[in-house]
């Protein structure tokens, strides 16, 4: 039988290198990230492993002209079957003081990006009409805080598309599947970019593994939620901040888990 392909970007390392390492089972890959070796070395261990065929693509898709590329490859996959919009990172630090290009990156990252990856998928998708796509969101997208203004605004923009998407599905009666996976604090090197100890951010009851953040977004993509939020307390969390008024959500927010000494109290 023909193998069908997920396309993962950012799957050189944390959340994005475990849905490679679940979804090597039963696709084909095309795996895109920045660091070439690390993709390299992937696709070796689950080719040996799986008998996978995996593609991998050096690309920052912060760049136009590599994102392009990537859509291209996207595009011409008459296979493709999973497109998972993985590839992100964070800042820590006030809007104003923060390096502007970086902050740009980010936008053009989780917004620009997705937006093109997903165009790509979507025309190959909907015409076969299968597959899905996931889109990394955040608990961040309903919670926002201090510190990080652009992270917070480029993740609700994320679960806001995707919602839209699904609106569109439906009304086109398409059976491609969306899904805004939004996690809370996951171990990967996410954090470790930002130089700073892990419980500076949360307490440990609250960090998650990224294989439990992977099974419980894959368990959920037949007949799961739109919005997949693993763990109990940012299920309870995403429930409190959404149902109660505004100002005592902005309140609850200031407070946040922030743990640094000069956080808002
Ligand atoms: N960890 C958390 O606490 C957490 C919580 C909520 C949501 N998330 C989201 O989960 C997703 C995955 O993050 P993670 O936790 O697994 O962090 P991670 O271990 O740092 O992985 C991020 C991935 O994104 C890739 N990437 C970063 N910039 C890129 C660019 N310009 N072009 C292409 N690829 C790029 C990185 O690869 P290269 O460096 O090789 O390019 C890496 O593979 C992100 O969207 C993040 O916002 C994470």
């Amino acid at each position: 039988m023909t193998r069908q392909v997920a396309v993962i970007t950012g799957a050189s390392s944390g959340i994005g290198r475990v849905f490679a390492h679940h979804l090597a089972p039963g696709y084909d890959l095309l795996l895109i990230a920045r660091r070439q070796q690390r993709l390299d070395s992937l696709a070796q261990e689950l080719s040996a492993q799986h008998g996978t065929r995996v593609t991998v693509f050096a690309a920052d898709l912060t760049d136009e002209a590599a994102l392009s590329a990537a859509a291209d490859k996207i595009a011409a996959e008459p296979r493709l079957a999973l497109l998972v919009n993985n590839a992100g990172f964070g800042y820590r630090g006030r809007f104003w003081e923060a390096d502007l290009a970086t902050i740009e990156k980010m936008h053009r990252l989780h917004v620009m990006a997705t937006v093109r990856l997903t165009h790509a998928a979507l025309g190959v998708l909907v015409r076969r009409n299968l597959g899905a796509v996931i889109n990394v969101a955040s608990v961040a997208s309903f919670a926002s805080r201090a510190g990080s203004a652009s992270y917070g605004a480029t993740k609700s923009w994320v679960s806001a598309f995707t919602e839209g998407l699904y609106l569109d599905l439906q009304q086109a009666q398409s059976a491609v599947r969306v899904q805004a996976l939004c996690p809370g604090f996951t171990y990967s090197e996410f954090h470790d970019q930002l130089g700073e100890d892990r419980r500076s951010f949360a307490p440990a009851a609250f960090w998650l593994t990224a294989e439990h953040v992977v099974k419980d977004s894959l368990r959920a993509l037949n007949n799961g939620p739109l919005f997949v939020i693993p763990g109990w307390r940012y299920k309870l969390i995403v429930a409190v901040l959404t149902k109660v008024p505004f100002w005592l959500k902005l309140r609850l927010e200031s407070r946040g888990l922030d743990r640094r000494p000069d956080s808002p109290k």
